[in-house]
């Protein structure tokens, strides 16, 4: 029974290694009714222009949200609650911060005419 359990944990454990913070820890809520994070990225990147600014204003609202660091417009901000979000531990919101960058960088789809 026990090698059974462990097997399980570990099967998860892969699957959750595999897939990524975003997936395990925020596609539930943005995949679904919350702004899709795409969206909430390049709306960071036109408020600040630069990684090391969006990673050091994201991962500083997920580690303590509240309505004066939203960056989101107000109508968005009165249909959801900002002060509400869900708080993450400095390492996984930066990591979280890391992967949506990756995945959301906008410079690798544009092409550079020789
Ligand atoms: C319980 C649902 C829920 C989960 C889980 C969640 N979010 Fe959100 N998130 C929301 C909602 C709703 C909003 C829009 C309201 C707001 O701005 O806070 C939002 C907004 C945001 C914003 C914009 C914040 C602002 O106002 O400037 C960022 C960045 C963000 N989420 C990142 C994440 C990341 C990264 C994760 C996973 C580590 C995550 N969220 C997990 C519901 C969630």
């Amino acid at each position: 029974m026990a090698k059974v359990v462990l097997i399980v944990v570990l099967a998860l454990e892969w699957l959750g290694a595999k897939e990524g913070i975003l997936a395990q820890k925020c596609a539930v809520c943005h995949q679904n009714d919350a702004p899709p994070l795409g969206r909430i990225y390049r709306r960071y990147l036109m408020l600040y222009s630069s990684k090391e600014r969006i990673k050091k204003r994201m991962v500083d609202f997920l580690v303590s949200p509240s309505l004066q660091k939203s960056a989101m417009p107000l109508g968005m901000r009165k249909r959801f609650d900002p002060q509400a979000h869900p708080s993450f531990s400095s390492s996984i919101a930066r990591q979280a911060v890391e992967e949506l960058i990756a995945k959301e960088d906008i410079l690798k789809h544009i092409v550079v005419d020789q």
